[in-house]
C-alpha cells in the first residue's frame, strides 16, 4: 500500500464511506508548502447524530462479545499499523509536517497502545468483596460505559486516537471520533485499517470536519453518548467539561501544560541538554509535555546555555520528509503568529535573545520558527504562563532547591515537569514536591503506553495507557445477592 491508497476523500461511519449529508468538503494542506493534499467532508450536526445513532445501535452487539474476541479484533489492527508503518507516517508528515523518523516513531507509539489493550481487555476484574451479612454475597462488576466520543488532537494526529479508542474498543465500548481539522488524514488511514482488522460495523466511527464547535456541541449534549475523552487546550476543555455537565457524561481531559525543566548543579550537564533537546524540539516544540520553562541554577547556567545552544545549532530545520531535519514546520499561521508574539512580547519586556527569534523563512508558504533561546526573562511576560508549542527554549535561573519548586509550581497547569541532578535524597523530595501528574527525572521522555499519562490541576482529569487507561471506560456495577 502507498501513503496515496491510505489518503481517504469519505469518511467512515457505521461500516461504509460516507460523505457528508449536505455533501460539504473542506480541504487539508501540507504544513510545510501549503500544498492541497485531499478534500474530506465537512460534517455538521446531523452527521454527528448519525455517527452517535450508529454507535450506539453497534454498542449493544459490540458489549456482548467476549475480551478475547475483542482483542483479536484489535491485535489484527495493531499488526495493521505496523505492517503500513510507513505509509502511515508519511502521510503524518505531509499532513502535520513532523520529521519522518518522529512520524514513525509515532506510529510505533500509536500502534503499541493498541496491542497493550488487546492485552488488557482481558484483566478488566471486578471483585468478589467480603461480605458485611451471612445472608449476602457482594460483587463489583466492570462494565463498559457506552458510546465515546473522542476529540483528538492536530499534534499526535495518530497516537492521541489510539490511546483514547484501543481502550474504549478493549472494554466494550463503540467510539465515535472527531480528529482535529489540520489533520483528519491520519484517523480516516486509521479507520481503514480498522475496517479491515474486522470492527463490525457502527463500532468504530469517524465524523471530519472543520466546524469543531457543532461536533462539539452534538457530541457533549447527546445522551447517547457516555463518556468524552479530549485532548487539547485548557481553554476548549474547559468549555467541553461545562458542556458534558448537562448529561453528566464522564469525562477524561488531556490538556495544556507548562512543564518545567530544571537542571541542579550537581547534574551531568551533557545529559540535561540531551534531555532537554528531546523534550523541547520533539514536534518543533508542539506538545503538551515540552519543556516550557527552564531553570537553571546560577553556578552552571552559562555553561548548560552555552551547551544547550549548540545542540540546537546543529539540528536542521525543513521539510519532514527530507533527509536529517529534526525540525519541521509548525502546524498554521496562527501558530507560528502566536509563538511570534511571545517572542516580540518577552524581547519588548527585556529578554534576550541568544539564538534566533524570528520567523525562518524556507519558502512562501510554509510556516516555519527559527529555534530560538531566550533568557533575562521574568514573571510579567506571556512567555512565563503561556504553554509556548513552538521551537522556544526560555531559560531562567535560580539559587536554591526551595526556591526553584516555587517557581516550577507557580502555574495552572500540571502536566509534566523534569528534572536533573544526582543527590539522591534531592531527587525523592522534588519528585514528590512537584505538583504534576508526570515528572521525569534525569529524562527528557517520559511517554509509553505501559504507564499512566495525563495531568492534575488544569492540565486535565483521568489517564491514559497504563493499567489504569481502561478504567476509564468502564463502569463498576455493585450486585448484592440476598436471601442466602
Ligand atoms: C501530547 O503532547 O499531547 C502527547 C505527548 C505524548 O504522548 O508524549
Amino acid at each position: 500500500m502507498s501513503p496515496l491508497k491510505l489518503i481517504k476523500n469519505k469518511t467512515y461511519i457505521n461500516g461504509e464511506w460516507v460523505a457528508a449529508a449536505d455533501g460539504k468538503t473542506f480541504a487539508v494542506y501540507n504544513p510545510f508548502d501549503g500544498t492541497r493534499l485531499a478534500d474530506v467532508p465537512d460534517m455538521g450536526a446531523k452527521d454527528t447524530q448519525t455517527a452517535i445513532e450508529a454507535a450506539a445501535i453497534a454498542f449493544e452487539k459490540w458489549k456482548k462479545t467476549t475480551a478475547t474476541e475483542r482483542a483479536n479484533i484489535l491485535k489484527k489492527w495493531h499488526q495493521l499499523q505496523l505492517k503500513y508503518a510507513e505509509d502511515l507516517a508519511i502521510l503524518l508528515t505531509t499532513e502535520q509536517g513532523k520529521p519522518l523518523k518522529e512520524a514513525i516513531g509515532e506510529v510505533r507509539y500509536g500502534a503499541s497502545f493498541v496491542e497493550w489493550f488487546a492485552e488488557e481487555a482481558r484483566r478488566s476484574y471486578g471483585d468478589v468483596i467480603p461480605t458485611h451479612s451471612s445472608d449476602k454475597r457482594l460483587i463489583a462488576l466492570k462494565q463498559p460505559i457506552g458510546v465515546v466520543a473522542a476529540i483528538t488532537p492536530w499534534n499526535f494526529p495518530n497516537a492521541m486516537i489510539t490511546r483514547k479508542v484501543a481502550p474504549a474498543l478493549a472494554a466494550g465500548c463503540a467510539v465515535v471520533i472527531k480528529p482535529a481539522e489540520d489533520t483528519p488524514l491520519s484517523a480516516l488511514a486509521l479507520a481503514a485499517l480498522a475496517e479491515e482488522a474486522g470492527f463490525p460495523a457502527g463500532v468504530f466511527n469517524v465524523v471530519t470536519t472543520r466546524q469543531p464547535a457543532v461536533v462539539g456541541k452534538e457530541l457533549t449534549a447527546n445522551s447517547l453518548v457516555r463518556k468524552l475523552s479530549f485532548t487539547g487546550s485548557t481553554a476548549v476543555g474547559k468549555l467541553l467539561m461545562r458542556q458534558c455537565a448537562d448529561t453528566v457524561k464522564k469525562v477524561s481531559l488531556e490538556l495544556g501544560g507548562n512543564a518545567p525543566f530544571i537542571v541542579f548543579e550537581d547534574a551531568d550537564i551533557d545529559k540535561a541538554v540531551t534531555g532537554a533537546i528531546a523534550s523541547k524540539y520533539r514536534n518543533a516544540g508542539q506538545t503538551c509535555v515540552c519543556a516550557n520553562r527552564f531553570y537553571v541554577q546560577e553556578s552552571i547556567i552559562e555553561e548548560f546555555t552555552k551547551k544547550l545552544i549548540k545542540a540546537i545549532q546543529q539540528q536542521k530545520i525543513g521539510s519532514g520528509l527530507a533527509e536529517g531535519v529534526q525540525i519541521g514546520p509548525l502546524i498554521n499561521e496562527k501558530a507560528a503568529q502566536k509563538v511570534a508574539d511571545l517572542v516580540a512580547d518577552a524581547q519588548q519586556k527585556g529578554a534576550e535573545v541568544l539564538l534566533g527569534g524570528k520567523p525562518y523563512e524556507l519558502n512562501d508558504k510554509g510556516h516555519f520558527f527559527e529555534a530560538t533561546v531566550l533568557t533575562n526573562l521574568h514573571t510579567e511576560m506571556a512567555i512565563y504562563q503561556a504553554e509556548i508549542f513552538g521551537p522556544i527554549a526560555a531559560i531562567y535561573s535560580f539559587s536554591t532547591e526551595e526556591e526553584v519548586i516555587k517557581l516550577a509550581n507557580d502555574t495552572n497547569y500540571g502536566l509534566a515537569a523534569y528534572f536533573y541532578g544526582r543527590d539522591y535524597a534531592r531527587i525523592w523530595r522534588v519528585a514528590e514536591a512537584l505538583e504534576y501528574g508526570m515528572v521525569g527525572i534525569n529524562t527528557g521522555m517520559i511517554s509509553t503506553a505501559v504507564a499512566p499519562f495525563g495531568g492534575i490541576k488544569e492540565s486535565g482529569i483521568g489517564r491514559e495507557g497504563s493499567k489504569y487507561g481502561i478504567e476509564e471506560y468502564l463502569e463498576v456495577k455493585y450486585l448484592c445477592f440476598g436471601g442466602l
